[in-house]
Order: structure tokens, then C-alpha cells, then sequence
């Protein structure tokens, strides 16, 4: 696991966009895996701009996303889909067909599987980024016993809902289950960058980091991996 410390968000972002670049411009044709919430924000408006100056294309890019709510529909605007859609598909020049966010419309064990079958059948993610929660969940795989292999149904901890509540007009609305790539999805991937910013993550950062590797702490097993970078801010990475 490689640490980058930089200097602030904008750093982050920066450092991250960078990887990604050189993953697109080195096989074009790549998969990749994206994440939603606030953190990756940044990095998507750094790879917009590279595309917007002609640096890079996604027209060979495969996507696949970590994970999706269940219970609100693709077109809501606190849906996983509609936030890739706002923040970087619809900017850039990637094939729609070649875009995956698990369906949570229909049956939910079925895109489980299929979702696997879907990353196999494309070759295998090649980059995927990943933000970190409070709780050290990666995608939704919540603390818990032990490290669930494939994309799987989850229901999410109390203290993800509250998390993520500020993205909704009251905590009743944040949807109490998602579908989630599993710890073995996310460790198949061949490079797994990890951002995380502000100070509300440096405990979990000096956990997962320094602390022991234990599905109680689920991005402590990346430390598994064997290309893994993390990138934080100076504030995430003040409990180092
Ligand atoms: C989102 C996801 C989550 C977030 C995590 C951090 O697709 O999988 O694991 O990455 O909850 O969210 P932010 O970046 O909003 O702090």
C-alpha cells in the first residue's frame, strides 16, 4: 500500500485524475471502476477537463460502478446512475452501452450475479477508485464478520445513513439498502486507488493504514493488495 500525502482536495483530486489518465492513455481500451459520494467529486471534474482539452478519450472505456441504492429509481437525483451521469459521463465521450451500474430495479440477486458475469466477461476491472466511509465500508460492504466475495445485497449501518442523509431533504428519504460490488470484487481489480479527505477521516485512515486488517474495518484488507494507492489530504492523513 503507497500513502500520497497531498497538500489539499484540489491535490487529491489531481493525483487521482492523474492515474486514471495514464491507465486511459496506456490501454485505451480499460476498465474501469468508478465511486460515488463527495470525494471522488474532484477527480471526475479533473478528468472532464483533461478530456475537454483533448488529453484523453473514454470512447474504449468500459465502466463499472461500485455500487447503487435500492429503492429510488435511475432517474432520481440521489441515484448512483444519475450522479455518474452529472459528474462524468455526460461531459466526456463514453459509449453509454459500455457504462454498468447495477440495476436495482428488477431482481436483485439475479444483477448480483449478472454484475459479476459482467466484470468477467469485460476482462477484469484494471483501475478502481474507491472512497472510504466513516466506518471504513468501501462500496457498501459495512463492517461485519468477515469479507463477502461477490456483488451482494446489502442493508446499510445506521451510522451510513446518517452520513449520507445530508444528501437527502430528511434521513427518512436515504434508502436503508443498496447493492454492492463485494471485498473480492474490489480486490480483483488490478490497481485500486483509495481517497479520502478532511479531517472526519483520519481515524479511519490511520486504522486502515496502521491499524489491524479485520472486516470490522473492511478497506483494511487492501493492505492485501498488491497495488494499492491512498491518497488523502493533509487532514485525513493527520492521524498517520
Ligand atoms: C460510493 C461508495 C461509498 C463512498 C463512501 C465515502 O459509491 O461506495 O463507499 O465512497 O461512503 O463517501 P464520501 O466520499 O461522500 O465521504
Amino acid at each position: 500500500m503507497v500513502v500520497k500525502i497531498c497538500k489539499d482536495y484540489d491535490a487529491m483530486s489531481r493525483v487521482a485524475a492523474n492515474i486514471f489518465a495514464a491507465q486511459i492513455i496506456t490501454k485505451p481500451g480499460s476498465v474501469l471502476g468508478f465511486a460515488t459520494g463527495s470525494t471522488p467529486e474532484g477527480t471526475y471534474k479533473e478528468l472532464v477537463k483533461m478530456y475537454k482539452e483533448g488529453l484523453i478519450s473514454f470512447k474504449g472505456v468500459t465502466s463499472f460502478n461500485l455500487d447503487e441504492y435500492v429503492g429510488i429509481t435511475r432517474s432520481n437525483d440521489q441515484s448512483y446512475y444519475y450522479f455518474m451521469h452529472h459528474h462524468l459521463f455526460d461531459h466526456v465521450d463514453i459509449n453509454e452501452s459500455n457504462v454498468n451500474i447495477p440495476n436495482t430495479g428488477g431482481n436483485l440477486q439475479d444483477e448480483c450475479m449478472d454484475y459479476e458475469r459482467r466484470i468477467k466477461a469485460a476482462g477484469g476491472i484494471d483501475l478502481q477508485i474507491v472512497g472510504i466511509g466513516n466506518n471504513g465500508h468501501i462500496g457498501f460492504n459495512e463492517p461485519c464478520d468477515n469479507f463477502v466475495e461477490n456483488t451482494n445485497v446489502v442493508e446499510l449501518q445506521q451510522r451510513t445513513i446518517e452520513a449520507n442523509a445530508r444528501f437527502f431533504d430528511s434521513i427518512e428519504d436515504v434508502p436503508t439498502k443498496a447493492v454492492t460490488m463485494g471485498i473480492g470484487t474490489i480486490m480483483r481489480a488490478k490497481k485500486v486507488v483509495l481517497v479520502a479527505s478532511g479531517e472526519g477521516k483520519a481515524d479511519i485512515i490511520r486504522d486502515i493504514v496502521k491499524g489491524k486488517i479485520t472486516p470490522m474495518a473492511p478497506a483494511s484488507v487492501l493492505r492485501f493488495h498488491n497495488d494499492v494507492t491512498v491518497i488523502v489530504d493533509r487532514a485525513a492523513a493527520s492521524m498517520l
